[in-house]
């Protein structure tokens, strides 16, 4: 069994280096070179994150793996190729897709996230769940992250792949990301027991901020302090970087991220046209119910001042709501 892993291991390690060199190296995968070049990848960071290119075949990486002497079994088991029903013969999972290596805790190459060169769908495939491929148990790049982490107390979590390239681009080295999935509580310790605090930074669009809420609370559960980055114009991180640049994404963005209630108040602000006057009071309210919710008598006392100075109420009037609405009292 143990055998086994390690050749599922192997065979990773090695399909790593044939779909990056027909990436870097051959003709086939000069359009998907240029993909990511035009995204902004540079050659530099294509090498650093050993990204790669399957080829649009249903036998490159079965003859690969057979050739090098990998039981064929084996590898659908690892998840890189998949048999074909009622027959004795297999295709390769990952055709004419860019390939990102996905690296367990200790640095070996577990799984794969194949993205579409256009708009076809699925847009990312991933490796199936695998004996090596636990996914609540792994986020892209924190092996590499883990260091950075420690020596921060800190780590930004984003939600996907070009995010987290886009931020080690722009010097943030201590970046994990979720793959398409909720945070699990598997993963929330795992950023515990390496970071004090937890900046999440989704993508700014309604699906992103509802996962930064999730996330968030499964942070807090877990022990983390979480603070959250507002993008904006529901652009993703890596549109940020790309558009307007490192500095301002670490100044703007990262340094000017919210506590999870500061977030949650400004969210509640969305959409609401503030200068009317019944909007205003729907928002005030809403918001002192946000502010019941804390467990934390300072920190609601806090937020409700700051309530009381933005918009000329008196604190005892929000404080008599607050009683209305729970259990605290301040
Ligand atoms: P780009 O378009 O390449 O910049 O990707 P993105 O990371 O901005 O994608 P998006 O915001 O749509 O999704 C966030 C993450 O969810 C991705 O990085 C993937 O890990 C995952 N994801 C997105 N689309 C799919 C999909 O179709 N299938 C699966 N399994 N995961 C997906
Ligand atoms: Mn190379
Ligand atoms: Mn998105
Ligand atoms: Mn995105
Ligand atoms: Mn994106």
């Amino acid at each position: 069994e143990r055998k086994e892993t390690t050749t599922m291991i192997a065979a990773h390690e090695l399909l790593k280096k044939f779909y990056h060199h027909l990436l870097m190296h051959t003709n086939e995968g000069e359009e998907a070179l240029n993909y990511l070049l035009q995204r902004g990848f540079t050659r530099e960071l294509i090498e650093q994150f050993e990204i790669g290119y399957a080829l649009p075949s249903w036998n490159a990486t079965v003859t690969f793996l057979a050739n090098k002497g990998f039981s064929l079994p084996l590898m659908e088991q690892a998840g890189l190729i998949v048999k074909k029903s009622g027959e004795d013969s297999y295709f390769d999972r990952f055709r004419h897709r860019i390939m990102f290596p996905i690296h367990n805790h200790q640095g070996e190459t577990v799984a794969f996230s194949g993205r579409a060169l256009g708009n076809e769908e699925p847009k990312y495939m991933n490796s199936p769940e695998t004996p090596i491929f636990n996914k609540r148990h792994i986020l892209y790049h924190f092996h590499e992250a883990r260091l950075p982490m420690r020596q921060k107390q800190q780590v930004v979590l984003f939600e996907g792949f070009a995010d987290v390239i886009a931020a080690v681009q722009a010097g943030i080295s201590h970046a994990v990301a979720t793959m398409g999935t909720a945070l699990s509580e598997e993963q929330a310790r795992m950023l515990r027991r390496n970071a004090s605090s937890v900046i999440v930074c989704y993508d700014g669009d309604r699906a992103g901020i509802d996962a930064a809420l999730r996330a968030s609370e499964t942070l807090v559960e877990a022990g983390c302090y979480v603070k959250v980055a507002m993008m904006p114009d529901g652009l993703d991180p890596d549109e940020y970087v790309r558009r307007y640049g490192a500095d301002r994404f670490r100044h703007h963005v990262l340094d000017a991220s919210l506590s999870l209630t500061a977030f949650k108040l400004e969210y509640l602000k969305r959409g609401r046209h503030l200068q009317n006057e019944s909007e205003r009071l729907r928002y005030i309210e809403e918001a002192v119910k946000e502010i019941s919710r804390l467990s934390n008598a300072i920190e609601a006392d806090y937020y409700l001042r700051q309530l009381a100075n933005e918009f000329s109420i008196s604190m005892d009037a929000l404080r008599e709501q607050m009683m209305i609405y729970g259990k605290k009292q301040v």
